[in-house]
């Protein structure tokens, strides 16, 4: 078992009965899970069915909302994630807004500076990702955190 820490989400996929996936994350770390898949979903927020995900403009902001129980305490969160096609286009890409150089979000880059290729800006110390997260300007030392399957049921970073 991996053990994650509070600012890594874990990314999720499900197939219902009726045949729609469907993606959850998990905003606050808690256990994921080797290749037999055993995850904890008590604290997953859902992004929705994959066939609404791959609709419209990218890179998109996909706003989530979910309940975190933790003993006897329950947390509302709120939060959001980006999403991208990745280059081929056969899949999609789930970043995390968080900026890694110090944990400020980072917002959607204004108009002129897209046109420079900057996506997300983080406005703290000016850090700049393009559309897939990766890190093309100011102090960020690595890119957004990327969701990553870790098998058929269950995506982590
Ligand atoms: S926290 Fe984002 S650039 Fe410093």
């Amino acid at each position: 078992m991996n053990s994650l820490n509070r600012r890594t989400f874990i990314a999720k996929t499900l197939k219902g009965t009726a045949g729609v996936m469907a993606i959850s994350i998990l905003p606050l770390g808690l256990t994921a899970c080797n290749n037999k898949t055993r995850v904890d979903t008590s604290s997953m927020a859902s992004l929705g069915p994959i066939s609404e995900l791959e609709k419209g403009e990218f890179p998109k902001k996909v706003p989530y909302k979910t309940t975190v129980q933790d003993a006897w305490v329950e947390q509302k969160m709120e939060g959001f994630v980006y999403v991208n096609k990745n280059k081929n286009e056969d899949s999609l890409i789930i970043m995390s807004p968080v900026c890694t150089h110090l944990g400020c979000i980072a917002g959607n880059a204004e108009q002129d500076m897209k046109e420079e290729g900057v996506a997300f800006y983080c406005p703290c110390h000016g850090g700049e990702y393009d559309e897939f997260g990766v890190n093309i300007g100011g102090p960020p030392p690595r890119p957004l955190d990327i969701f990553k399957r870790l098998s058929r049921m269950a995506l982590s970073i």
